[in-house]
């Protein structure tokens, strides 16, 4: 597997697409399998996500997320890809407390996992460290709306920006467009102020229950296949794979109790 980067989609690669109005899809991904399917698929971006905390690390939501759970994840993901960007988030308490930190968070990211940009939560607030990321060499992707690391300030998982509300989001658009960064997530914000801040930026912007004018759509891998057992609204079932699973690990326990597994061709002589 390559770590080369060179050969990877560029923020380039995506400034192109927002220009020519080429729509794309970037997943969540946080192992070696599905990066391997998702990057062989033509995934163009791909998302080592603080989601990882609760899908695969046992927690309620992402705030006990820590740089050192992501790393290893990364890690993988950028070995086993070969043309996706990979993009590492930053989990909660890893960049809040000043650009130093972001910065020392970011070379963790690029030195220890390699990955080609990093993402971040938050508005005007973090534009400080936004600047420092960008000056160091590190892209950064902005993260707007709905940003689950505020969950408790934010009183729930509740859609963001709808009525006077929704100048801050395209205020806080603007401003992270104007500190640097290459692409923006808007999460569940309403459709029509989705459209309106993809229009009025250079820079693309990735929807998750943002409606279908974003320049780009995200989803948590684990949501796509069907194998979150409360699927929010905001993410749409591709598959029943929790089904399949549950299925295949029934059959499976059954032919051990009644001895048909395994049977010679898993067998040696
Ligand atoms: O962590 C994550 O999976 C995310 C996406 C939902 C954008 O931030």
């Amino acid at each position: 597997m390559s770590n080369a980067h060179n050969s990877r989609v560029s923020i380039a690669d995506l400034a192109a697409k927002k220009k020519s109005g080429q729509k794309w899809a970037m997943l969540t991904c946080y192992e070696q399998i599905t990066a391997e399917i998702f990057d062989q698929a033509g995934i163009p971006v791909l998302l080592v996500g603080d989601s990882a905390g609760n899908n695969f690390l046992g927690f309620e939501n992402t705030i006990p997320v820590e740089v050192d759970h992501l790393i290893p994840m990364a890690k993988a993901v950028v070995s086993a890809s070969k043309s996706a960007m990979v993009v590492a988030d930053f989990p909660f308490g890893s960049y809040e407390s000043s650009p130093e930190q972001a910065v020392e968070t970011g070379i963790r990211f690029f030195k220890e996992a390699q990955v080609g940009a990093v993402k971040l939560e938050g508005g005007a607030k973090v534009i400080p460290q936004i600047q420092k990321l960008i000056a160091a060499g590190i892209p950064v992707m902005g993260h707007l709306g709905l940003t689950p690391q505020s969950v408790h300030a934010l009183g729930g998982f509740k859609v963001q920006g709808r009525g006077d509300d929704g100048q801050r989001i395209i205020d806080d658009a603007l401003a992270l467009q104007k500190a640097g960064v290459f692409a923006i997530v808007l999460e569940a914000v309403p459709a029509k102020l989705a459209a309106e801040i993809t229009k009025q930026l250079s820079i693309p912007t990735i929807g998750i229950g943002a409606g279908v004018d974003c320049d780009a759509q995200v989803l948590v891998w684990t949501d796509l296949m069907g194998l979150t057992a409360k699927m929010p609204k905001l993410a749409k079932a591709y598959r029943n794979l929790r089904k399949e699973m549950a299925d295949a690990v029934s059959e499976f326990a059954e032919d051990v109790a009644a001895g048909r597994f395994p049977t010679a061709d898993q067998s040696f002589n």
